[in-house]
């Protein structure tokens, strides 16, 4: 696991995006694994700037995002991962749509029970040669709740009381926060090539010492999961 501290999310967001377009610059049909949240926000402006001023193309990209919401309000379709995506860093650069996938579009049709159709289209590609993360105050990784097993593929899931209220931040009542999400599953995402998890601000340090100092999988701790994948980087500006 290595760990690069900077002072600033701005710092920490260059450095991860730097590493991005040079993965870029190697393989143009790269596999992306993208987050949401307002962690990513700075890398993806980044990213966009890369595209308009380097001319860095993301046309032969594929996306893959972690998570989604389910029961949205109509009224608040703005705060679907799909429109968060499409305003930070889609509708801005050149990729095609079709390449970015979300796995709220997966459910199984023939059974309506799961959404393994996404981890097999993963795999069809090659696999996500970057995925980019993000950190739940309560250690959630993507929406793999604490309780989350170390096996869990693409699966419907219930939010926590805790990523409800965090999460309320963005709706104009924590009741109209969806009790619902579909996620990556944790050995879903341990199969990323690369991850690069980005963390930041005071709050999310508890989370991120249970990783630094995890010697196994700690279910209560989602995150911890990832404290023996063999390329794993974490960009922080939290001191630990
Ligand atoms: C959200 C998302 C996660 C994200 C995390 C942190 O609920 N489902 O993918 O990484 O919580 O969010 P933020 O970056 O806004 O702190």
């Amino acid at each position: 696991m290595e760990i690069k501290f900077f002072k600033t999310k701005e710092e920490c967001s260059k450095f991860a995006s730097e590493i991005i377009v040079n993965e870029i610059k190697k393989k143009s049909n790269i596999v992306l694994g993208l987050a949401t949240g307002s962690t990513p926000e700075i890398l993806y402006t980044n990213l966009v700037n890369e595209y308009k001023e380097n001319h860095i193309s993301f046309k032969d990209i594929i996306t893959f995002n972690l998570d989604e919401y389910v029961g949205l309000r109509d009224l608040d379709k703005k705060q679907s991962y799909r429109f968060f995506m499409d305003s930070n860093l889609f509708n801005d650069i050149d990729i095609k749509k079709e390449n970015t996938h979300f796995p709220i579009n997966f459910l199984d049709k023939a059974t309506k029970k799961d959404y393994s159709e996404y981890d097999a289209l993963i795999e069809s590609f090659g696999g996500v040669d970057i995925q980019i993360l993000g950190l739940g105050v309560n250690g959630h990784i993507a929406f793999n709740e604490p309780g989350s097993e170390i096996n869990s593929k693409t699966r419907l899931i219930s939010l926590t009381e805790s990523t409800i209220k965090a999460n309320s931040r963005f709706f104009e009542k924590e009741d109209y926060v969806p009790k619902e999400a579909v996620t990556m599953g944790i050995a879903t995402i341990l199969k990323s090539k690369k991850i690069i998890l980005l963390a930041f601000g005071q709050q999310k340090k508890e989370a991120l010492a249970k990783l630094k100092n995890a010697n196994s999988f700690d279910k209560n701790w989602p995150c911890t999961a990832l404290w023996n994948h063999n390329d794993i980087l974490i960009v922080t500006d939290i001191e630990l």
